[in-house]
């Protein structure tokens, strides 16, 4: 194990080799009172979970299937917001272990020539007024390579391996676990504005054209912006829509 260079992310950690999902393993050390900060990490996921009820694949050993345990103190309704603060440290770690063409496609995947190497899914435990804790899920493709995906993940899926970046998952681990403790710290001094802004620069998003697949429609325009509340902005001929669930598909030009 690396050592990390962080204060109180990773310092309790708790490595398994199989589990269904570590952001279910998670919820239950959480509810028992897993301090702030507790990271667990599986070598394989059986039930990996994504965004929108889909699996997420995470065979062993073949890449970072983890998650963080936070007990924020702001309102529930900033949440979304941490998942973006999320993207953004991962995206800014994966540029120091040399991945530096990755971007963020909104909310919280990132990619590399429009394909996805990392998946964040953050899932929050709390009452209508209070936070009780968040579970952080990161998922990132190291090692995998093209022959261990199903066929219709080829296309959309790739990895540091894949992208000939040579990098240790230990060394990646730790450049991750101090990006998201550095913004994590900067957030509850700061506010989560300058994150907004600095997901806009690190986003592969911006002023492409887009399809959208809303809750209830499906639209195209072009990715103009973040409001802040983190929702996208896209342009279209009718004008300005805020996009707030869903999911995205960037197009190729
Ligand atoms: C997505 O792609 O929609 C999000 C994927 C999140 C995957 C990570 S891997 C560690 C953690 N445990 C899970 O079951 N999911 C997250």
């Amino acid at each position: 194990k690396a050592q990390v260079q962080t204060e109180f992310f990773g310092k309790q950690f708790i490595y398994l080799e199989k589990i269904d999902s570590t952001n279910t393993y998670a919820k239950k050390i959480a509810d028992s009172g897993a301090p702030e900060g507790t990271v667990v990490l599986a070598e394989e996921q059986r039930g990996g979970r994504g965004r929108l009820d889909r699996s997420f694949l995470s065979p062993f050993a073949q890449g970072l299937w983890f998650s963080l345990i936070l007990r924020p103190s702001f309102s529930p309704m900033e949440v979304s917001k941490l998942t973006l603060m999320a993207a953004v440290a991962v995206t800014k770690a994966l540029h120091r272990c040399g991945l530096t063409e990755c971007g963020i496609k909104w909310p919280n995947d990132i990619l590399v020539h429009d394909k996805k190497v990392v998946g964040i899914l953050t899932e929050l435990h709390a009452s209508a007024e209070k936070i009780n804790y968040v579970v952080m899920g990161i998922g990132i493709n190291v090692s995998l390579t093209k022959k261990m995906l199903p066929r219709e993940l080829k296309r959309i899926v790739t990895s540091f391996a894949m992208e000939n970046v040579e990098a240790l998952r230990a060394d990646i681990l730790k450049t991750v676990l101090e990006e998201l403790e550095h913004y994590y710290i900067s957030v509850s001094e700061n506010g989560f504005a300058p994150i907004i802004e600095e997901w806009k620069v690190l986003s592969c998003m911006m002023n492409r054209e887009v399809e959208v697949s809303a809750i209830d429609r499906i639209f195209k325009g072009k990715a103009v912006g973040l409001d802040e509340d983190g929702n996208l902005l896209v342009e279209t001929n009718k004008g300005t829509e805020r996009v707030l669930a869903g999911d995205v598909h960037v197009r190729p030009l």
